[in-house]
């Protein structure tokens, strides 16, 4: 017998995304059909999708973004739209609907599809790896390693010409980026919303590494996107880098003015090329949602937990960041 299989992807792309598509319709046997939504909820909502085959999605696992096109949906959020939601799932009898996202996106399905009765299977997909019991979601180690790539680069003129250097990075209210690209790229000082650094003890740190000969301090700064309105104004880098320039010149320090410099990696994180590491996620996060169909295990996102790639009640993985 036939089964029919709605994919979405939710909130913001993530390198991978286009593998894991590639996966699940590919590894699929030939009685799975499957129908894309188009800019996520949205589409699920307006009806408007089309439908996938090994025609339209073979050899698009190393491409970035998400061929079917992201969203956040504001009408999925209110009763009106996912009681469309809901009709386009019936008119089109669809026995399950994965969902590819972050945090936001997996909690939609948990509370406005579950309850409705509706099979869903979660895939953690998020450059800001913001999913509890998923060690990596999809999409975070190709943000990282771009990341990695872009601090490098500005690291090298900034020390080059002496300067100090506050970068912003994503990962809305996780700190996962934050830190894993602060440590690995040597940054002095790593501010999470976890751990923030008054402004006196920053220049506190700049000032003694100086001291010690250090000419040049990078600091690699988490934004905190909606989540503090006042920690996220006192905390983007242009706020910060300014106040440094203010306090150095306070402070005499010579050619202080034209020595800090600030930077918003932004979108340049989100929109790097699939890391091989992210095409192997997507193959498997595919595998396991293929497997979990058959079984009739829905409800549930696939975690990764050492090296396994387990099925967790989707209330569970919501804790991480709440
Ligand atoms: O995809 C998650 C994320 O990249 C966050 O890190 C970031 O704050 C947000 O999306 C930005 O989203 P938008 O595309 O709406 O600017």
């Amino acid at each position: 017998m036939n089964k029919k299989i709605c994919i979405i992807a939710s909130g913001g792309d993530a390198p991978g995304m286009n593998a894991c598509i590639e996966g699940i319709v590919n590894f699929a046997p030939s009685n799975f059909k499957f129908f894309g939504a188009i800019g996520g909820y949205d589409g699920l909502v307006n009806d408007n999708g089309i439908i996938l085959d090994r025609t339209n999605t073979s050899g698009i696992s190393h491409i970035s973004g998400c061929f079917l096109k992201c969203g956040r949906s504001e009408e999925f959020t209110t009763p009106e739209g996912v009681q469309k939601a809901l009709a386009t799932i019936k008119r089109h009898k669809f026995d399950a609907v994965i969902i590819l996202g972050g945090n936001g996106s997996l909690s939609g399905a948990m509370k406005r599809l579950e309850p409705n009765g509706i099979n869903v299977i979660g895939i953690p997909s998020t450059i800001d790896n913001d999913v509890f019991f998923t060690k990596n979601s999809l999409g975070f180690s190709s943000a990282f390693e771009e990341s990695v790539r872009l601090v490098d680069n500005l690291n090298i003129t900034m020390r080059t010409n002496n300067r100090d250097h506050v970068v912003q990075l994503m990962g809305w209210y996780c700190p996962d980026l934050t830190n894993s690209v602060g440590l690995a790229t040597f940054a002095d000082i790593i501010d999470t919303f976890d751990n923030r650094h008054s402004h006196a003890q920053i220049a506190k740190i700049w000032a003694n590494n100086r001291k010690e000969g250090k000419q040049s301090n990078l600091m690699i700064l988490q934004e905190t996107k909606g989540k503090d309105i006042h920690d996220e104004a006192i905390h983007s880098a242009n706020y910060l880098g300014d106040l440094m320039r203010a306090i150095a010149t306070e402070n005499n320090i010579e050619s202080a003015t034209s020595r800090v410099r600030m930077s918003t990696l932004g979108h340049l994180q989100r929109g790097a090329s699939p890391s091989a590491r992210d095409r192997w996620l997507g193959a498997n996060y595919a595998k396991k949602a293929l497997e979990l169909i058959n079984a009739k295990q829905f409800g549930v996102a696939i975690g990764l937990v050492g090296d396994h790639f387990i099925a967790v009640p989707l209330s569970k993985i919501m804790d991480k960041i709440s």
